[in-house]
Protein backbone atom coordinates (compact mmCIF):
# COMPACT_ATOMS: atom_id res chain seq x y z
CA UNK A 1 0.00 0.00 0.00
CA UNK A 2 0.99 3.73 -0.34
CA UNK A 3 2.40 5.03 2.53
CA UNK A 4 1.45 8.48 2.24
CA UNK A 5 -2.23 7.71 1.16
CA UNK A 6 -3.11 8.65 4.59
CA UNK A 7 -6.64 8.50 5.82
CA UNK A 8 -7.35 5.73 4.46
CA UNK A 9 -4.99 3.44 6.14
CA UNK A 10 -7.22 1.62 8.07
CA UNK A 11 -4.77 -1.42 9.30
CA UNK A 12 -3.38 -0.03 12.80
CA UNK A 13 0.10 -1.48 11.89
CA UNK A 14 2.90 0.98 10.76
CA UNK A 15 5.95 0.16 8.55
CA UNK A 16 9.47 -0.43 9.75
CA UNK A 17 10.97 2.69 10.49
CA UNK A 18 13.59 4.66 12.40
CA UNK A 19 12.26 7.90 14.52
CA UNK A 20 15.08 10.56 14.60
CA UNK A 21 14.46 13.18 17.20
CA UNK A 22 15.88 16.58 17.22
CA UNK A 23 16.51 18.10 20.57
CA UNK A 24 16.31 15.05 22.49
CA UNK A 25 17.85 15.56 25.87
CA UNK A 26 14.77 18.46 26.21
CA UNK A 27 12.00 17.72 28.41
CA UNK A 28 9.22 17.10 26.22
CA UNK A 29 11.32 13.81 25.31
CA UNK A 30 11.70 12.68 28.24
CA UNK A 31 8.10 13.62 29.53
CA UNK A 32 6.14 12.23 26.74
CA UNK A 33 7.80 11.38 23.05
CA UNK A 34 9.81 8.69 25.67
CA UNK A 35 7.00 7.70 27.85
CA UNK A 36 4.75 6.86 24.66
CA UNK A 37 6.67 5.25 23.02
CA UNK A 38 7.02 2.73 25.70
CA UNK A 39 3.27 2.88 25.96
CA UNK A 40 3.14 1.73 22.48
CA UNK A 41 5.71 -0.88 22.33
CA UNK A 42 3.56 -2.67 25.12
CA UNK A 43 0.61 -2.30 23.25
CA UNK A 44 2.11 -4.00 20.55
CA UNK A 45 1.21 -0.90 18.23
CA UNK A 46 5.00 0.06 17.48
CA UNK A 47 6.33 -1.06 13.98
CA UNK A 48 8.75 -3.91 13.93
CA UNK A 49 11.51 -3.56 13.85
CA UNK A 50 11.71 0.31 15.11
CA UNK A 51 14.54 2.09 16.11
CA UNK A 52 14.63 5.96 17.67
CA UNK A 53 17.78 7.73 17.43
CA UNK A 54 17.99 11.01 19.75
CA UNK A 55 19.34 13.95 18.69
CA UNK A 56 21.00 16.72 20.86
CA UNK A 57 24.12 18.71 21.35
CA UNK A 58 24.67 17.27 24.74
CA UNK A 59 27.65 14.52 25.07
CA UNK A 60 25.34 11.63 26.71
CA UNK A 61 26.14 8.31 24.45
CA UNK A 62 23.66 5.72 23.78
CA UNK A 63 23.59 4.27 27.34
CA UNK A 64 23.42 7.36 28.95
CA UNK A 65 20.66 8.91 26.84
CA UNK A 66 18.85 5.20 27.67
CA UNK A 67 19.89 5.83 30.97
CA UNK A 68 17.76 9.11 31.03
CA UNK A 69 15.00 7.98 28.88
CA UNK A 70 14.13 5.40 31.30
CA UNK A 71 14.01 7.76 34.54
CA UNK A 72 11.38 9.42 32.57
CA UNK A 73 9.75 6.49 31.41
CA UNK A 74 9.34 5.49 35.11
CA UNK A 75 8.16 9.07 36.26
CA UNK A 76 5.41 9.79 33.63
CA UNK A 77 4.53 6.65 31.87
CA UNK A 78 0.59 5.90 32.11
CA UNK A 79 1.44 2.25 32.34
CA UNK A 80 3.87 1.97 35.65
CA UNK A 81 5.57 0.31 36.59
CA UNK A 82 7.78 -0.26 33.92
CA UNK A 83 8.36 -3.83 32.92
CA UNK A 84 12.01 -4.67 33.32
CA UNK A 85 11.98 -7.03 29.92
CA UNK A 86 10.21 -4.96 28.06
CA UNK A 87 12.45 -1.96 28.49
CA UNK A 88 15.30 -3.97 27.64
CA UNK A 89 14.24 -4.51 24.00
CA UNK A 90 13.26 -1.46 24.08
CA UNK A 91 15.86 -0.14 24.86
CA UNK A 92 18.55 -1.82 22.28
CA UNK A 93 16.58 0.42 19.50
CA UNK A 94 17.27 3.44 21.57
CA UNK A 95 20.24 5.33 20.06
CA UNK A 96 21.85 8.57 20.85
CA UNK A 97 23.38 10.88 18.43
CA UNK A 98 25.40 13.92 19.34
CA UNK A 99 25.53 17.44 16.68
CA UNK A 100 24.81 20.54 16.63
CA UNK A 101 21.74 21.26 14.72
CA UNK A 102 23.61 24.17 12.47
CA UNK A 103 26.53 21.74 11.99
CA UNK A 104 26.21 20.28 8.44
CA UNK A 105 28.80 17.39 9.15
CA UNK A 106 26.74 16.39 11.99
CA UNK A 107 24.10 15.15 9.33
CA UNK A 108 26.50 13.54 7.37
CA UNK A 109 27.34 11.36 10.00
CA UNK A 110 23.90 10.81 11.23
CA UNK A 111 23.06 9.76 7.57
CA UNK A 112 25.65 6.77 7.88
CA UNK A 113 24.53 5.52 11.47
CA UNK A 114 20.89 5.97 10.17
CA UNK A 115 21.78 3.15 6.89
CA UNK A 116 23.66 1.29 9.94
CA UNK A 117 20.86 0.69 11.63
CA UNK A 118 19.16 0.13 9.27
CA UNK A 119 21.19 -2.92 7.48
CA UNK A 120 21.12 -4.32 11.20
CA UNK A 121 17.92 -4.76 11.43
CA UNK A 122 17.43 -5.26 7.87
CA UNK A 123 14.85 -2.70 6.62
CA UNK A 124 14.23 0.19 4.01
CA UNK A 125 15.34 3.47 4.70
CA UNK A 126 11.75 5.02 6.38
CA UNK A 127 12.07 7.67 8.56
CA UNK A 128 9.94 9.63 11.08
CA UNK A 129 11.77 12.60 12.08
CA UNK A 130 10.84 14.69 15.16
CA UNK A 131 10.91 18.52 15.96
CA UNK A 132 11.38 18.88 19.72
CA UNK A 133 14.03 21.65 19.99
CA UNK A 134 13.14 25.68 20.10
CA UNK A 135 11.85 26.92 17.06
CA UNK A 136 14.31 29.13 16.06
CA UNK A 137 16.29 26.10 15.11
CA UNK A 138 13.89 24.58 12.83
CA UNK A 139 14.82 26.18 9.53
CA UNK A 140 18.31 25.04 9.88
CA UNK A 141 17.38 21.49 10.78
CA UNK A 142 15.29 21.37 8.11
CA UNK A 143 17.59 23.21 5.67
CA UNK A 144 20.66 20.50 6.51
CA UNK A 145 17.65 17.60 6.65
CA UNK A 146 17.41 18.14 3.16
CA UNK A 147 20.78 18.79 1.74
CA UNK A 148 22.34 16.01 3.38
CA UNK A 149 19.82 13.90 1.45
CA UNK A 150 18.44 12.36 3.93
CA UNK A 151 14.59 13.20 2.89
CA UNK A 152 13.33 11.24 -0.10
CA UNK A 153 10.20 13.17 -1.90
CA UNK A 154 9.27 9.19 -2.13
CA UNK A 155 6.80 6.93 -1.25
CA UNK A 156 8.73 4.13 -0.38
CA UNK A 157 11.07 4.54 1.37
CA UNK A 158 9.40 7.35 2.93
CA UNK A 159 10.22 10.23 5.40
CA UNK A 160 8.01 12.12 7.49
CA UNK A 161 8.18 15.10 9.91
CA UNK A 162 6.94 15.88 13.15
CA UNK A 163 6.83 19.48 13.67
CA UNK A 164 6.21 20.71 17.53
CA UNK A 165 4.57 23.82 17.98
CA UNK A 166 4.89 26.53 18.41
CA UNK A 167 4.26 27.07 14.85
CA UNK A 168 5.43 30.46 14.05
CA UNK A 169 4.46 33.60 16.33
CA UNK A 170 2.45 34.98 13.64
CA UNK A 171 0.94 34.45 10.14
CA UNK A 172 4.67 36.06 8.51
CA UNK A 173 6.31 33.68 10.52
CA UNK A 174 4.16 30.63 9.76
CA UNK A 175 3.62 31.34 6.29
CA UNK A 176 7.88 31.16 6.45
CA UNK A 177 8.15 28.09 7.95
CA UNK A 178 5.27 26.49 5.91
CA UNK A 179 7.99 27.37 2.84
CA UNK A 180 11.26 26.26 4.36
CA UNK A 181 9.52 22.97 4.89
CA UNK A 182 7.88 22.71 1.71
CA UNK A 183 11.45 23.71 -0.02
CA UNK A 184 12.17 19.91 1.37
CA UNK A 185 9.06 18.28 2.06
CA UNK A 186 5.72 17.69 -0.01
CA UNK A 187 2.88 18.99 2.06
CA UNK A 188 1.97 15.12 3.13
CA UNK A 189 5.17 14.52 4.88
CA UNK A 190 4.22 17.18 7.31
CA UNK A 191 3.00 16.52 10.75
CA UNK A 192 2.30 20.11 13.06
CA UNK A 193 1.39 18.60 15.74
CA UNK A 194 -1.41 19.98 18.46
CA UNK A 195 -1.73 17.59 20.98
CA UNK A 196 -5.27 18.42 21.62
CA UNK A 197 -6.23 16.98 18.44
CA UNK A 198 -4.86 13.55 21.03
CA UNK A 199 -7.51 13.95 23.41
CA UNK A 200 -9.97 11.48 23.35
CA UNK A 201 -12.41 13.49 23.79
CA UNK A 202 -11.88 16.11 21.39
CA UNK A 203 -11.93 13.64 18.92
CA UNK A 204 -15.35 12.21 20.49
CA UNK A 205 -16.72 15.37 19.17
CA UNK A 206 -16.61 14.07 15.41
CA UNK A 207 -17.81 11.00 16.80
CA UNK A 208 -20.72 12.52 18.74
CA UNK A 209 -21.78 14.89 16.46
CA UNK A 210 -21.23 13.08 12.92
CA UNK A 211 -22.37 9.49 14.38
CA UNK A 212 -25.65 10.18 15.80
CA UNK A 213 -28.40 11.26 14.74
CA UNK A 214 -30.28 13.02 17.07
CA UNK A 215 -27.87 16.35 17.85
CA UNK A 216 -26.93 17.41 14.50
CA UNK A 217 -30.29 18.40 13.63
CA UNK A 218 -30.27 20.82 17.00
CA UNK A 219 -26.47 21.88 15.95
CA UNK A 220 -27.18 25.49 14.58
CA UNK A 221 -28.39 28.96 14.67
CA UNK A 222 -32.29 27.42 14.86
CA UNK A 223 -31.86 26.21 18.65
CA UNK A 224 -28.76 27.43 20.23
CA UNK A 225 -28.41 30.74 22.03
CA UNK A 226 -24.74 31.12 22.37
CA UNK A 227 -21.56 29.31 22.88
CA UNK A 228 -19.02 29.27 25.82
CA UNK A 229 -15.41 27.37 25.20
CA UNK A 230 -13.33 27.52 28.31
CA UNK A 231 -9.73 26.41 28.27
CA UNK A 232 -8.69 27.29 32.17
CA UNK A 233 -5.93 26.02 33.96
CA UNK A 234 -5.03 26.26 37.84
CA UNK A 235 -1.56 26.21 37.07
CA UNK A 236 0.88 29.85 36.62
CA UNK A 237 4.08 30.35 34.87
CA UNK A 238 6.22 26.84 36.34
CA UNK A 239 9.22 28.27 35.39
CA UNK A 240 8.06 29.33 31.61
CA UNK A 241 8.28 33.16 32.71
CA UNK A 242 10.55 34.64 29.63
CA UNK A 243 8.44 32.05 27.27
CA UNK A 244 5.11 33.65 28.47
CA UNK A 245 6.75 36.68 28.08
CA UNK A 246 7.11 36.79 24.81
CA UNK A 247 4.01 34.41 23.89
CA UNK A 248 1.01 34.88 26.05
CA UNK A 249 -2.22 33.09 26.33
CA UNK A 250 -3.36 34.05 22.92
CA UNK A 251 -0.58 32.75 21.66
CA UNK A 252 -0.12 29.39 23.49
CA UNK A 253 -3.52 28.24 24.17
CA UNK A 254 -5.63 29.90 21.49
CA UNK A 255 -4.31 29.61 18.27
CA UNK A 256 -3.91 26.31 18.54
CA UNK A 257 -5.68 23.82 20.95
CA UNK A 258 -8.87 26.14 21.81
CA UNK A 259 -9.36 27.12 17.82
CA UNK A 260 -8.89 23.35 16.92
CA UNK A 261 -11.40 22.26 19.63
CA UNK A 262 -13.74 25.06 18.52
CA UNK A 263 -13.20 24.23 14.61
CA UNK A 264 -14.45 20.51 15.55
CA UNK A 265 -17.10 21.85 17.39
CA UNK A 266 -18.49 24.66 14.71
CA UNK A 267 -17.42 22.52 11.09
CA UNK A 268 -20.09 21.14 8.54
CA UNK A 269 -19.90 17.48 8.41
CA UNK A 270 -17.32 16.30 6.38
CA UNK A 271 -18.12 13.51 3.06
CA UNK A 272 -15.89 10.71 4.83
CA UNK A 273 -13.12 10.78 7.85
CA UNK A 274 -10.22 11.14 5.19
CA UNK A 275 -7.64 13.54 6.26
CA UNK A 276 -8.17 16.43 3.77
CA UNK A 277 -12.26 16.12 3.68
CA UNK A 278 -12.08 16.92 7.27
CA UNK A 279 -9.06 19.36 7.31
CA UNK A 280 -11.12 21.02 4.49
CA UNK A 281 -14.16 21.67 6.73
CA UNK A 282 -11.84 22.78 9.60
CA UNK A 283 -10.52 25.20 7.71
CA UNK A 284 -13.64 26.65 6.14
CA UNK A 285 -14.69 26.99 9.41
CA UNK A 286 -11.70 29.38 10.17
CA UNK A 287 -12.24 31.53 7.56
CA UNK A 288 -15.84 32.06 7.91
CA UNK A 289 -14.82 33.70 11.44
CA UNK A 290 -15.84 37.40 11.37
CA UNK A 291 -13.00 39.72 11.12
CA UNK A 292 -12.81 42.40 13.78
CA UNK A 293 -12.26 45.86 13.33
CA UNK A 294 -9.07 47.10 14.40
CA UNK A 295 -10.20 49.89 16.45
CA UNK A 296 -13.14 47.90 17.57
CA UNK A 297 -11.20 44.90 19.44
CA UNK A 298 -11.63 46.00 22.61
CA UNK A 299 -15.08 45.38 22.11
CA UNK A 300 -14.44 41.59 21.30
CA UNK A 301 -11.19 40.77 22.97
CA UNK A 302 -10.46 41.22 26.26
CA UNK A 303 -6.99 40.56 28.26
CA UNK A 304 -5.87 40.59 31.55
CA UNK A 305 -3.08 39.31 33.82
CA UNK A 306 -2.84 37.66 37.65
CA UNK A 307 -2.12 39.70 40.51
CA UNK A 308 -1.04 37.39 43.67
CA UNK A 309 -4.00 35.30 45.52
CA UNK A 310 -4.93 31.68 46.19
CA UNK A 311 -5.45 28.96 44.41
CA UNK A 312 -6.22 25.58 45.13
CA UNK A 313 -5.82 26.57 49.11
CA UNK A 314 -2.52 27.37 48.44
CA UNK A 315 -1.14 31.23 48.13
CA UNK A 316 0.43 32.15 44.57
CA UNK A 317 2.54 35.20 43.17
CA UNK A 318 1.54 37.25 40.82
CA UNK A 319 2.31 36.96 36.75
CA UNK A 320 4.75 39.83 37.27
CA UNK A 321 6.51 38.91 40.31
CA UNK A 322 7.05 35.03 38.34
CA UNK A 323 10.84 34.26 37.07
CA UNK A 324 11.80 35.67 33.54
CA UNK A 325 8.88 37.91 33.67
CA UNK A 326 9.17 41.59 33.00
CA UNK A 327 7.74 43.63 36.31
CA UNK A 328 6.12 45.95 33.85
CA UNK A 329 4.66 43.14 31.92
CA UNK A 330 1.66 44.03 29.65
CA UNK A 331 1.30 39.76 28.49
CA UNK A 332 -1.86 38.19 28.87
CA UNK A 333 -2.35 35.42 30.98
CA UNK A 334 -6.29 35.30 30.38
CA UNK A 335 -8.40 36.29 27.21
CA UNK A 336 -11.52 36.30 26.49
CA UNK A 337 -12.98 36.56 23.05
CA UNK A 338 -16.69 37.01 21.64
CA UNK A 339 -16.74 35.62 18.51
CA UNK A 340 -18.88 35.19 15.27
CA UNK A 341 -18.99 32.95 12.68
CA UNK A 342 -20.42 34.08 9.21
CA UNK A 343 -21.97 31.21 7.67
CA UNK A 344 -25.57 29.94 7.60
CA UNK A 345 -25.26 27.39 10.30
CA UNK A 346 -23.92 29.95 12.75
CA UNK A 347 -25.39 33.21 11.82
CA UNK A 348 -25.40 35.68 14.68
CA UNK A 349 -24.62 32.76 17.71
CA UNK A 350 -22.08 34.37 19.41
CA UNK A 351 -18.71 31.76 20.45
CA UNK A 352 -17.48 33.48 23.46
CA UNK A 353 -14.24 31.91 24.26
CA UNK A 354 -12.10 32.32 27.23
CA UNK A 355 -8.30 30.70 28.51
CA UNK A 356 -6.53 31.93 31.30
CA UNK A 357 -3.89 30.49 33.78
CA UNK A 358 -4.12 30.38 37.56
CA UNK A 359 -8.16 30.06 37.53
CA UNK A 360 -9.78 28.13 40.14
CA UNK A 361 -9.43 24.88 38.61
CA UNK A 362 -8.00 23.22 35.91
CA UNK A 363 -11.29 22.93 33.26
CA UNK A 364 -11.14 22.49 29.35
CA UNK A 365 -14.81 22.38 27.97
CA UNK A 366 -17.04 23.51 25.53
CA UNK A 367 -20.86 24.48 26.53
CA UNK A 368 -23.72 24.59 23.96
CA UNK A 369 -26.30 27.19 25.13
CA UNK A 370 -29.76 26.71 24.12
CA UNK A 371 -32.47 29.00 23.05
CA UNK A 372 -35.55 28.76 25.40
CA UNK A 373 -38.88 26.87 24.53
CA UNK A 374 -40.53 29.86 21.90
CA UNK A 375 -43.63 29.80 24.37
CA UNK A 376 -43.31 29.85 28.50
CA UNK A 377 -46.23 27.87 29.44
CA UNK A 378 -44.57 26.86 33.26
CA UNK A 379 -44.13 30.36 34.49
CA UNK A 380 -40.94 31.58 35.65
CA UNK A 381 -38.95 29.15 37.96
CA UNK A 382 -39.32 30.89 41.46
CA UNK A 383 -38.72 34.76 39.96
CA UNK A 384 -35.17 32.82 38.17
CA UNK A 385 -36.96 32.03 34.93
CA UNK A 386 -37.12 28.89 32.83
CA UNK A 387 -34.22 26.50 32.57
CA UNK A 388 -31.60 27.10 29.88
CA UNK A 389 -30.61 24.22 28.49
CA UNK A 390 -26.99 23.58 28.14
CA UNK A 391 -25.07 20.72 26.55
CA UNK A 392 -21.43 20.97 27.93
CA UNK A 393 -18.60 18.71 26.61
CA UNK A 394 -16.07 18.31 29.08
CA UNK A 395 -12.70 17.63 27.63
CA UNK A 396 -10.98 17.40 30.87
CA UNK A 397 -10.26 16.43 33.42
CA UNK A 398 -13.59 14.28 34.05
CA UNK A 399 -14.25 13.65 30.77
CA UNK A 400 -17.77 13.46 29.43
CA UNK A 401 -21.33 15.13 27.89
CA UNK A 402 -23.58 16.76 30.30
CA UNK A 403 -26.81 17.71 29.44
CA UNK A 404 -28.67 20.48 31.56
CA UNK A 405 -32.66 20.63 31.32
CA UNK A 406 -35.49 21.80 33.70
CA UNK A 407 -37.74 19.07 35.38
CA UNK A 408 -40.87 18.70 37.67
CA UNK A 409 -40.01 18.78 41.35
CA UNK A 410 -42.00 15.75 42.82
CA UNK A 411 -45.21 17.15 44.60
CA UNK A 412 -48.74 18.37 43.95
CA UNK A 413 -47.13 21.52 42.18
CA UNK A 414 -45.52 22.39 38.98
CA UNK A 415 -42.21 23.55 40.48
CA UNK A 416 -39.81 23.30 37.79
CA UNK A 417 -35.81 22.42 39.27
CA UNK A 418 -32.99 21.82 37.00
CA UNK A 419 -31.01 18.43 36.61
CA UNK A 420 -28.36 16.99 34.69
CA UNK A 421 -27.95 13.37 32.23
CA UNK A 422 -24.56 12.43 32.51
CA UNK A 423 -22.55 10.63 30.07
CA UNK A 424 -18.68 9.97 32.15
CA UNK A 425 -16.20 8.45 30.16
CA UNK A 426 -14.34 6.58 33.61
CA UNK A 427 -17.70 5.05 34.48
CA UNK A 428 -19.00 3.94 30.98
CA UNK A 429 -15.79 2.76 29.69
CA UNK A 430 -13.53 2.05 32.75
CA UNK A 431 -10.44 2.82 31.62
CA UNK A 432 -7.62 5.50 31.26
CA UNK A 433 -7.69 7.25 28.15
CA UNK A 434 -4.52 7.10 26.28
CA UNK A 435 -2.32 10.06 26.23
CA UNK A 436 -2.53 12.42 23.19
CA UNK A 437 1.03 11.90 22.04
CA UNK A 438 0.46 8.00 22.00
CA UNK A 439 -2.44 8.39 18.93
CA UNK A 440 -0.49 10.85 17.66
CA UNK A 441 3.01 9.70 17.31
CA UNK A 442 1.25 6.10 15.92
CA UNK A 443 -0.72 8.24 13.20
CA UNK A 444 2.51 9.93 12.06
CA UNK A 445 4.01 6.39 11.82
CA UNK A 446 0.73 5.40 10.03
CA UNK A 447 1.13 8.21 7.62
CA UNK A 448 -2.36 9.51 8.78
CA UNK A 449 -2.82 13.35 8.96
CA UNK A 450 -5.88 13.50 10.18
CA UNK A 451 -5.47 14.72 13.42
CA UNK A 452 -2.21 17.10 12.60
CA UNK A 453 -2.76 20.40 11.35
CA UNK A 454 -2.91 21.40 7.26
CA UNK A 455 -0.90 24.45 6.29
CA UNK A 456 -4.03 26.52 4.99
CA UNK A 457 -5.21 25.53 9.10
CA UNK A 458 -2.45 27.05 10.78
CA UNK A 459 -2.32 30.26 8.43
CA UNK A 460 -6.29 31.04 8.75
CA UNK A 461 -5.89 30.72 12.22
CA UNK A 462 -2.73 33.02 12.37
CA UNK A 463 -4.52 35.43 10.28
CA UNK A 464 -7.39 35.58 12.73
CA UNK A 465 -4.74 35.64 15.57
CA UNK A 466 -2.51 38.47 14.05
CA UNK A 467 -5.29 40.70 13.53
CA UNK A 468 -5.70 40.60 17.65
CA UNK A 469 -2.20 40.72 18.22
CA UNK A 470 -1.59 44.36 15.21
CA UNK A 471 -4.47 45.67 17.24
CA UNK A 472 -2.78 45.48 20.91
CA UNK A 473 0.54 46.77 19.03
CA UNK A 474 -1.13 49.98 17.59
CA UNK A 475 -3.09 50.38 21.09
CA UNK A 476 0.17 50.84 23.02
CA UNK A 477 -0.82 50.15 26.50
CA UNK A 478 0.97 50.55 29.71
CA UNK A 479 -1.52 48.49 31.64
CA UNK A 480 -4.30 45.99 31.16
CA UNK A 481 -6.99 44.97 33.48
CA UNK A 482 -5.71 42.89 36.57
CA UNK A 483 -7.71 39.92 38.63
CA UNK A 484 -6.46 38.02 41.83
CA UNK A 485 -5.17 34.26 40.68
CA UNK A 486 -7.83 31.94 41.55
CA UNK A 487 -10.73 34.07 40.66
CA UNK A 488 -12.04 33.54 37.33
CA UNK A 489 -11.08 36.84 35.73
CA UNK A 490 -11.65 40.34 35.44
CA UNK A 491 -14.97 42.12 35.75
CA UNK A 492 -14.38 43.66 31.41
CA UNK A 493 -14.99 39.98 30.76
CA UNK A 494 -18.43 40.08 31.88
CA UNK A 495 -18.92 43.08 30.24
CA UNK A 496 -18.20 41.17 26.72
CA UNK A 497 -21.30 38.76 26.86
CA UNK A 498 -24.72 39.50 25.73
CA UNK A 499 -27.60 40.26 28.47
CA UNK A 500 -28.82 37.70 30.40
CA UNK A 501 -25.44 35.51 30.03
CA UNK A 502 -23.03 35.00 31.90
CA UNK A 503 -19.84 32.77 32.28
CA UNK A 504 -20.21 29.26 33.67
CA UNK A 505 -18.66 28.62 36.80
CA UNK A 506 -17.69 24.53 35.60
C1 LIG B 1 0.76 23.71 26.12
C2 LIG B 1 1.00 25.10 26.63
O1 LIG B 1 0.77 23.68 24.72
O2 LIG B 1 -0.49 23.24 26.57
C3 LIG B 1 0.94 25.14 28.13
O3 LIG B 1 2.26 25.57 26.19
C4 LIG B 1 -0.37 24.53 28.62
O4 LIG B 1 1.08 26.46 28.63
C5 LIG B 1 -0.59 23.17 27.98
O5 LIG B 1 -0.27 24.41 30.03
C6 LIG B 1 -1.97 22.64 28.32
O6 LIG B 1 -2.06 21.31 27.91
P1 LIG B 1 -2.98 20.27 28.70
O7 LIG B 1 -2.93 19.03 27.90
O8 LIG B 1 -2.39 20.15 30.08
O9 LIG B 1 -4.34 20.89 28.77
Amino acid sequence: MNPLREGLIKERVPEPQVMVIFGASGDLTRRKLLPALYTLARERLLPAPFAVVGFARRPLGDEGFRQKMREGCDQFTRLRPVDDTLWATLADAIYYHQGSFDDPAAYTTLKARLEEIDTSLGVPANRLFYLSTPPSAYPEIIKNLGEAGLVTRSYSPFARIIVEKPFGRDLETARTLNRQLKQVFREVQIFRIDHYLGKETVQNMLVFRFGNGIFEPLWNNRYVDHIQITGAESIGMEGRGAYYEEAGILRDMVQNHLFQVMSLMGMEPPVSMDSDAVRDEKVKFLRSLRTIPLDKMDEFVVRAQYTSGHVLGESVAGYRQEPGVDPGSTTETYVALKLYVDNWRWANVPIYLRSAKRMPKRVTEIAIHYRHAPHQVFGSDGGRGPVRNVLSIRIQPDEGISLHFGSKVPGPTTDIAPVNMEFRYGTSFGAEPPEAYERLILDAMLGDSTLFTRDDEVEASWSFISRIHEAWRQQKKKQIPLFEAGSWGPVEADELLGEGISWRTP
